[in-house]
């Protein structure tokens, strides 16, 4: 296990998008790390004005920050509001990474995804595959926002020295989910697929695609697991993927879901829908040298996600944004 170089306890941390799915589930991971967690709603820091991101980190100066906060959607989302996607998320980073330096952070860990990599990236994929490649065209607005995130911790780490780093999970599920079926990512659109053709005793479910696409999942609270324990031991340039390791088909998937929500019914193709990148699962090799690996299978994930679902701990986020 590498040693730490970072120690959270009594340090002031912000958590940039506390009210998302990833931001909430870091908050509820560092409650057992004795620091001090800020968080700020969009009301008080819209986190695309400069001047209001300024104010709020000069006043409140937190010795770390988590960015979680993005424009996040699925496939359906991304293609429609590209504008959206690439101004949101480029300027929100580029307005924490300059405020942050120039109040004196010491620690910042921004949040990318894998749709960062080349849509043809040899598989699994390394951190060394980025900008080798064409992206996948129906997300490269966020992608491309997210490739710049990245390279603004690498800037302001080689210019100024600042301790920012970056982590890339994998496609990430769990309580607080958004649940909008025009912009929610696969396993909340499954999920309530599948629960709506239950309760309403449906004889089938519809998915986009052919289903054959291979994709990696990991519950968001190892996600958060997996970040606040970058935050204590990693510093350096290079981005971290942060996943389970193992891949399964959409189609496994929906069995997955179908499964756990106890409907019964058939699985139906919708071919008019695009599939995405045919396979997409990142080398889980750097993150299992720094000491992490994931605790959460995928079964018992999902059961505690369609749980959340149940209970009412999900958004619904119109066109990305919370309704
Ligand atoms: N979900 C996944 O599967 C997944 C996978 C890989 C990586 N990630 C990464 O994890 C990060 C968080 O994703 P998520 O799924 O947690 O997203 P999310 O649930 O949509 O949450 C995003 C958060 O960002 C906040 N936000 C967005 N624009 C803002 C603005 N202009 N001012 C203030 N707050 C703003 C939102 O605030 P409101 O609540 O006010 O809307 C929300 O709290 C992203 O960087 C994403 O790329 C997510």
């Amino acid at each position: 296990m590498p040693s730490t170089v970072f120690d959270l306890a009594g340090k002031k941390v912000w958590v940039a998008g506390h009210r998302g799915m990833v931001g909430g589930a870091i908050v509820r991971r560092l409650a057992s790390e004795g620091c001090e967690v800020l968080v700020s709603s969009r009301k008080d820091v819209d986190l695309r004005r400069q001047e209001e991101v300024e104010a709020w980190l000069e006043k409140n100066r937190p010795d770390a920050i988590f960015v979680a906060a993005a424009k996040v959607g699925g496939i359906f989302a991304n293609n429609s509001y590209p504008a959206e996607f690439l101004y949101d998320n480029l300027i929100l980073e580029a307005n924490i990474v300059h405020a942050a330096h120039k109040v004196g952070v010491k620690k910042l860990l921004f949040l990318g995804s894998s749709c960062i990599y080349p849509k043809f990236a040899d598989q699994p994929i390394v951190e060394e595959a980025l900008l080798t490649g064409a992206l996948e065209p129906t997300n490269e607005w966020y992608a491309i926002a997210k490739i710049a995130g990245i390279k603004l911790c690498q800037a302001y780490r080689k210019q100024y020295g600042c301790d920012f780093i970056s982590a890339m999970p994998t496609n990430l599920y769990g309580p607080g989910d958004n649940f909008d079926l025009n912009s929610s990512h696969v396993v909340p659109a499954l999920l309530r697929k599948a629960h709506d053709a239950k309760e309403a005793g449906a004889s089938s479910i519809t998915v986009w695609g052919t289903g054959t696409p291979r994709r990696e999942f990991l519950h968001v609270d190892d996600c958060a697991d997996a970040c606040v324990h970058l935050m204590k031991v990693y510093s350096d340039d290079v981005h971290v993927n942060v996943g389970s390791g193992t891949d399964i088909t959409i189609l496994e998937l929906t069995g997955l879901i179908c499964e756990v929500v106890g409907f019964s019914g058939d699985i139906v193709h919708d071919l008019s829908k695009p599939d995405g990148t045919p396979r997409k699962l990142m080398s889980a090799d750097r993150l299992r040298a720094l000491g992490w690996a994931p605790s959460i299978s995928l079964r018992d994930g999902l059961a505690d996600a369609y749980k959340a679902f149940l209970g009412g701990n999900y958004a619904e986020r119109v066109q990305g944004n919370a309704a």
